[in-house]
């Protein structure tokens, strides 16, 4: 979608279609309360009122979409905001449409315009590759929309909608990525994917096969990938250069292109969405191509190890000890725990750069699910200093984290008797021994552990900017966290990470 900047009053501007959003508690203008009766639209969070106003004031239809109270106000209801003014747009089948916010926000006019960006985007979503039957309602495509924004704000919305729009191509990768059925996107297929992500970005991309990683000693994507026809493959993506002793920060990624559990099969519900086990590998795809679209001034590496976990003659079964490339041995007792056993190779992997910090990002543990529910991401971290960052980034753009402890008590959950660790810490905080056992790899790097596996899929979405299926998390939050880091970065203190340098 084409979207312009407009200075002046959008009440009095001609439009076909014009998207107003109002606080509860700021009084409507003259002309628009003339058009309504009082109580029929208070402004409370998503509530919408579409009206034809004929010659009273210039747009043709007004959409008024409430905010909620001003001095509650987030990113969020502008978000959906425009994600909601962008689905009227397309029911009512109008090419363009122009938006605003009635009075002023508190929110700066950059953040304000991001957020439209992303909300009108992402609204706009839809993933049809696969209907045949698509009625003018699937397929019409709203062209171009306005912020519009008081004189002099010009070039802060202008720059707010080139960050949003950046931020939504990745989700929408990401969501491409999710959505695509696991027969089709396979390990071989995200490794081709991260291939084009690099031509596309001029990011160097690396994909090592099954040959290669039986020659490098990656036990532990080739233990959880044995099992199926499609080979498991392990991918490096690089943004930037060590150059001016710039600090690494790795982006970990788990790549399940379809989780069936193996041979510690799941029940048949449980399996229905599992094509999104690679929801934490499309997080890192959308913020690497965010971070060369914005041209972050950071030296960022993405690391994505993919398999498919299936049952069959050649799988690994419980009882397996498998050798990692870290050497490090792992006990497998349930072949459904295979996402820490395939990332404690990727994890082990990063050492390799002295990274300043290890941001990893899986769908997990459907323990998390259970903790947290549908709404927050799970974090666990070695690093409080790096967990604070990344709180902080989850606060602004409002994919929240909440932090668990990784005390050494729940490490002792996941001691084996015959092997150095076993995949399996019992029912009890089984997000945390699973966040416990990923940390063992990483030496003593700092690692922040991202649990997505209650909000990368989506069923019945409560966000206007959401649709069922795969939900791009984890891109709006990456993207946040190395823009603040490369702000911080250049502060004098950027390079503490460097001294923490040791061999891997
Ligand atoms: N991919 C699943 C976790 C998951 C569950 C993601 C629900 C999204 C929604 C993971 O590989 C898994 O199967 N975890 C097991 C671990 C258990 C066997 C220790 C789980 O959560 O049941
Ligand atoms: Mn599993
Ligand atoms: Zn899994």
């Amino acid at each position: 979608m084409e979207i312009g900047v407009q200075s002046g009053e959008i009440l009095q501007e001609r439009s076909d279609f014009c998207v107003l959003g109002v606080y509860e508690d700021t009084p409507l203008p003259p002309e628009v309360v003339d058009l309504l009766e009082p109580n029929d639209f208070t402004g409370k969070p998503k509530q919408t009122l579409l009206l034809y106003p004929r010659n009273a004031i210039a747009p043709r239809r007004l959409l008024l979409v409430g905010l909620g109270k001003r001095d509650a106000a987030t990113v969020d209801s502008i978000r959906q905001a425009g994600a909601i003014g962008v689905q009227e747009a397309q029911k009512l089948h109008v090419p363009a449409v122009s938006i605003g916010i009635h009075g002023d926000s508190p929110l700066a006019p950059t953040v304000v315009a991001q957020a439209f960006a992303e909300g009108m985007e992402l609204g706009a979503y839809r993933y049809h590759v696969y209907r045949t039957e698509l009625t003018d309602e699937h397929s019409f495509v709203v062209e171009g929309a306005t912020v519009y924004t008081r004189r002099g704000n010009e070039r802060q919305v202008r720059d707010g909608i080139a960050t949003g729009q950046i931020i939504a191509r990745g989700v929408t990768l990401a969501r491409d990525l999710v959505n695509g059925p696991g027969y089709t996107m396979t390990p071989e297929r995200l490794g081709d994917e991260a291939k084009s992500l690099g031509a596309r970005h001029g990011l160097t991309v690396t994909v090592l096969d099954e040959v290669q990683l039986a020659d490098q000693g990656f036990g532990g994507i080739l233990a959880v990938g044995r099992g199926s026809a499609n080979a498991p493959r392990f991918i490096v993506m690089e943004y930037g250069s060590a150059a001016n002793d710039r600090p690494a920060i790795c982006l970990v990624g788990k790549g399940l292109t379809f989780d069936s559990g193996g041979l510690s099969l799941k029940p048949a519900e449980a399996m229905e969405t599992m094509k999104s086990d690679m929801g934490g590998a499309a997080a890192v795809f959308g913020a690497m191509q965010a971070a060369a679209e914005l041209e972050l001034p950071l030296h960022i590496v993405g690391l994505v190890a993919s398999a498919e976990n299936m049952p069959s003659s050649t799988a690994y079964r419980p009882g397996d000890i498998v050798r990692t490339l870290s050497g490090k041995t792992i006990e497998v007792l349930n072949t459904d725990a295979e996402g820490r056993i395939i990332l404690s190779d990727a994890l082990f992997y990063a050492q390799r750069y002295h990274p300043a910090a290890i941001v990893n990002l899986a769908t997990l543990t459907g323990a998390i699910i259970i903790a947290l529910g549908l709404h927050a991401i799970g974090m666990m971290s070695t690093d409080q200093e790096l967990a604070d960052k990344m709180r902080h980034a989850g606060e602004v753009c409002l994919e929240r984290v909440w932090q668990l402890p990784l005390w050494s008590e729940y490490r002792e959950m996941i001691k084996s008797e015959i092997a150095d660790i076993k995949n399996l810490g019992g029912r009890p905080a089984g997000s945390i021994t699973a966040g416990a056992f990923l940390a063992d790899f990483v030496g003593d790097y700092p690692l922040v552990h991202l649990d997505i596996a209650g909000t990368a899929w989506v069923d019945k979405p409560t966000k206007a900017y959401h649709t069922h299926g795969g939900t791009g998390v984890g891109v709006a939050l990456l993207t946040e966290f190395l823009r603040e880091y490369a702000q911080g970065a250049m502060a004098p203190t950027a390079n503490a990470g460097r001294e923490r340098r040791r061999s891997a």
